[in-house]
């Protein structure tokens, strides 16, 4: 059986079920290897919030991503370049980046329905670059979604992709401090829209350029640098800081844990209208799977089951295979539900492999006999 596993759920022993790469698109570990207490450990000092295993028997889930993953280590490698060429030479690698983008755009328009399973492994080492290809993966999908055409995605895309080239000036020891920023540390973090602006004048496009400096804008204006209104800020800068928030919420960082896409989902759609356009947060919801595909659920009947596959029109109910009744013990026969055509039965939560383990421990402990 195929899981999505947090990082601190995954059990020594445990197959790799998908090669994990590293943020340059090398290979790391590849699918079929048994995990080590050491691989686990290293892992998460790499800061990679989570990975696909194979548990017990059944193991015929594919999860095929093989074309993406190289497409955005590539964008990985794009956003590195110009960001050292920045500092450097004070200029980015236009061509390159233009060039990712266009394969980043074809990729998603070549797909009737895209759903992007962002929840995949992060590695916390060159954040930005992963984070800056992943933010720009979503608005790409986003944009496809409210109507933007391809000359029109391009352009998002770009600004997406180097929305935090700014960053290259603000000194590392703040960007990964654990604890909270002082005023002044913060005010270097702000800094960062500014410098992006700044530097990436000389692309051209203003909305290219807007996209770095009103990425952390809010609808309310209470975002900055310039404490923008909605009207005042550009759609592509709305698109972009939806997908900014998300991936943030939904990666490991010094200072926080990952949250699944569905609480993160949620989060943003309570701060729809005050934070963020909702035009913009609905069409996440069209892109983003709520629950990816092997992720461990509950549903409204007690039982677990582990999600197979995506429903492209209603992400919130995909097809799930219930393995375990309310007591999490495995059932003997395996019961495939597609929750679109169930309207009685929905997902009420995702479930941790860690409380699966907690229950059976319990219970074993329960089913002592005392001595
Ligand atoms: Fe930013």
């Amino acid at each position: 059986m195929l899981l999505l596993l947090m990082i601190d759920e995954v059990q020594p022993g445990m197959r790799l079920a998908r090669t994990i790469y590293d943020p340059s698109g090398r290979p790391l570990l590849f699918a079929g290897v048994s995990l080590r207490k050491q691989y686990i450990d290293r892992l998460r000092d790499m800061g990679y919030s989570g990975v696909y295993v194979s548990e017990g028997k059944n193991d015929d889930i594919e999860v095929s991503s093989q074309l993406r993953e190289a497409i955005k280590a590539s964008a990985t490698l794009a956003v590195q370049d110009s960001m050292k060429k920045m500092y450097l030479l004070n200029k980015t690698n236009k061509a390159l980046v233009e060039e990712v983008v266009r394969l980043m755009v074809d990729d998603i328009l070549s797909q009737p329905e895209v759903v992007v399973e962002l929840i995949d492994i992060k590695a916390l080492t060159d954040h930005t670059f992963g984070h800056s290809s992943n933010v720009a993966f979503l608005s790409i999908a986003i944009g496809k979604v409210m109507g933007l055409e391809r000359s029109k995605l391009i352009e998002l895309g770009i600004g997406s992709l180097l929305h935090d080239v700014g960053k290259v000036y603000v000194p590392e020891d703040i960007l990964n401090k654990p604890g909270k920023l002082e005023p002044v540390e913060m005010d270097k973090v702000r800094q960062h829209t500014v410098e992006g602006f700044e530097s990436l004048s000389r692309l051209g496009s203003t909305q290219i350029t807007h996209v770095a400096y009103q990425h952390h804008e809010r609808l309310d204006g209470s975002g900055y640098p310039r404490g923008l209104n909605d009207k005042e800020i550009t759609v592509y800068a709305k698109i972009c800081s939806v997908c900014d928030v998300y991936d943030a919420m939904t990666s490991d960082r010094p200072y926080k844990k990952a949250i699944h896409p569905a609480e993160g989902l949620l989060l943003l759609k309570s701060e729809q209208d005050r934070f963020f356009s909702k035009d913009v947060v609905n069409s996440l919801f069209r892109v983003v799977a709520p629950y990816p595909i092997a992720t461990m659920v509950q549903l409204s009947s007690g039982e677990v089951a582990v999600v197979t596959d995506i429903n492209s029109v209603d992400v919130e109910r995909p097809v799930v295979r219930v393995i375990k009744n309310s007591e999490y013990s495995f059932y003997d026969s395996i019961r495939v539900i597609d929750l679109s055509k169930e309207e009685d039965l929905e997902i009420v939560r995702t479930v941790h492999w860690t409380e699966v383990i907690e229950f059976r421990n319990r219970r074993m402990r329960r089913d002592l006999p005392h001595i």
